[in-house]
């Protein structure tokens, strides 16, 4: 089957966060198992393509006032998968992707509409795939040109759409007026399509028109059903209940291992955890933190910052957390909120929390193999990655139990010593600081925290168990196609 993927982003050549790790490598094992895969992507200032050279020379886009023109080029360096990414350097040769440190670009609905219909104008040219897979807001027209504007246009008979959320909580929303600059028929405008509160909504569109929705976590699957999480649109969702599927996030485990992973100290396995105490001692320099406090639990910390990933409630037992015998190593950044908070913190406390407000891919790799226990208290979490790298890392994931950090992490039993980590339901600082008591009360076992350590390097969130779901998930759309065609 040849299967087009279109994503924002993609590892090694842009990301901000899981959804380029996932872009970056469930292509490879799909093309493991003997498809054909392509992947769309946007050209950013910082994306670097080997040995690129031009494919598609000129695209026409329209626009109510005028027609841009992007072109398409291919890098090479991968025989199993063709990267395409579109070349338009007045929306895309920026610093950010999607904005700077003071809000998103204002012509954000404008760069991913370009975007969209030039992998559709491109795929002309070097091939229809039997599926796009589409991924997030900024994809959302590929599905919804295919079933509109593009509906009659041959190329497509037979070309199928997946889509799946990463985050619900972003849903790409623009004023009615973008309708016409994007040439888009205002007929889309109503309830059952794209309008949303006043707003014409990306997300929905692609919700209502692809032809299968997946999402990242079996848990997250049922949780964007209900009006707690579904950021409105569960109703939506509701109604397409018979696609909605959670299919877990694998992880390349040729980028995150602790027995070859470039960015660290020292390597280590289950088998010998010695090179573990190695990479500690070089996180505390790294964070300033007393070398000599090698024995006292550290928990680590890399993210983005965001309303989603519960750093709220730091915020709300920093005191408590003070008096205890227990080390910090945050990496993050993201909301000047949080930033400045983890700031203050790190003022307050230096010799507790080591703070460092960056994007930086080789200290996050440094934070996952030297900390004792990784911490991930989100308000919701689609899947989260952090936390199963932990897990290969000997790391012990202390985790808010919502969407896939619920599916990822097996609460540890003292008594049969099953489990791979700690968890907690509520949302509040007590439950945090509870689960953090739970969790340095077995460190300071040592067996109990070996055995521990041990249940989660031994767990496999390998790509090539998940990618069969997605070939299951191809399949069914194929066939969906095949059948309207004869009718
Ligand atoms: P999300 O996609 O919601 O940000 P995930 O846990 O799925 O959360 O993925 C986050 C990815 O981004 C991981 O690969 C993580 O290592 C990386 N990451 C997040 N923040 C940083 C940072 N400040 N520096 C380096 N890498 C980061
Ligand atoms: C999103 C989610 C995260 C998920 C990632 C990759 O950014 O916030 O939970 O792991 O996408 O699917």
């Amino acid at each position: 089957m040849h299967i087009a993927f279109v994503a924002s982003e993609c590892v090694p050549f842009s990301k901000t966060g899981g959804l380029a790790d996932v872009v970056g490598a469930l292509p490879h094992a799909l093309a493991a198992a003997g498809h054909q895969v392509s992947v769309f992507t946007p050209r950013y200032r910082l994306t670097r393509v080997p040995d690129e050279h031009t494919v598609v020379q000129s695209i026409t886009v329209p626009f109510d006032d005028r027609y841009r023109f992007c072109s398409i080029v291919e890098g090479t360096g991968y025989p199993d998968v063709r990267f395409f990414f579109v070349d338009y350097p007045p929306f895309f040769d920026r610093d950010g992707l999607y904005g700077t440190a003071s809000g998103d670009f204002p012509d954000n609905a404008e760069r991913f509409a370009l975007f969209c219909r030039a992998v559709l104008e491109a795929s002309k040219v070097l091939g229809v795939p039997d599926v796009f897979h589409c991924h997030d807001w900024q994809t959302s027209l590929v599905p919804v040109l295919l079933k509109t504007q593009y509906a009659e246009d041959p190329a497509f008979r037979n070309a199928g759409t997946v889509f799946t959320i990463h985050n619900i909580g972003y849903q790409g929303l623009f004023p009615p007026e973008i309708l016409p600059l994007l040439t888009l028929p205002w007929d889309l405008f109503t309830i059952t399509k794209m309008e949303f509160f006043g707003n014409v909504n990306f997300l929905k569109g692609a919700l209502i028109y692809s032809d299968f929705v997946t999402t990242v976590s079996r848990r997250y699957a049922q949780e964007i059903q209900t009006t707690e999480f579904g950021f409105g649109l569960e109703g939506v969702l509701k109604d397409r209940s018979d696609t909605v599927t959670g299919i877990l996030n694998g992880v390349d485990y040729e980028a995150w291992n602790p027995q070859t992973d470039k960015c660290i100290a020292a390597h280590y396995s289950a088998e010998d955890l010695s090179g573990k105490g190695q990479c500690k001692r070089d996180l505390l320099t790294a964070f300033g933190l007393p070398e000599k406090d090698i024995d006292i639990p550290l928990i680590g910390i890399v993210s983005r910052f965001a309303a989603q990933k519960g750093f709220d409630l730091i915020g709300q037992i920093i005191d408590r957390l003070a008096l205890e015998d227990i080390h910090f190593a945050v990496l993050g950044n993201g909301d000047r909120l949080y930033e400045e908070m983890f700031m203050r913190l790190g003022k307050r406390v230096p010799e507790k929390m080591g703070v460092r407000i960056a994007y930086d891919n080789q200290l996050a790799h440094k934070v996952i193999a030297g900390s004792d226990m990784f911490l991930m208290p989100s308000r919701y979490e689609p899947c989260g990655l952090s936390q199963i790298y932990s897990l290969k890392y000997g790391t012990v994931p202390v985790v808010r139990a919502t969407g896939g950090l619920d599916d990822t992490i097996d609460l540890w039993d003292p008594r049969s010593k099953k489990g791979t980590g700690f968890k907690f339901q509520e949302y509040t600082g007590d439950a945090l600081m509870r689960t953090i008591h739970q969790a340095l009360a077995v460190y300071h076992d040592k067996e109990s925290w070996q055995k521990l350590m041990r249940n989660g390097i031994g767990k496999d969130f390998s790509w090539r168990i998940e990618a069969r779901e997605y070939v299951r998930v191809y399949e069914r759309v194929r066939q969906q196609h095949a059948q309207a065609i004869l009718v």
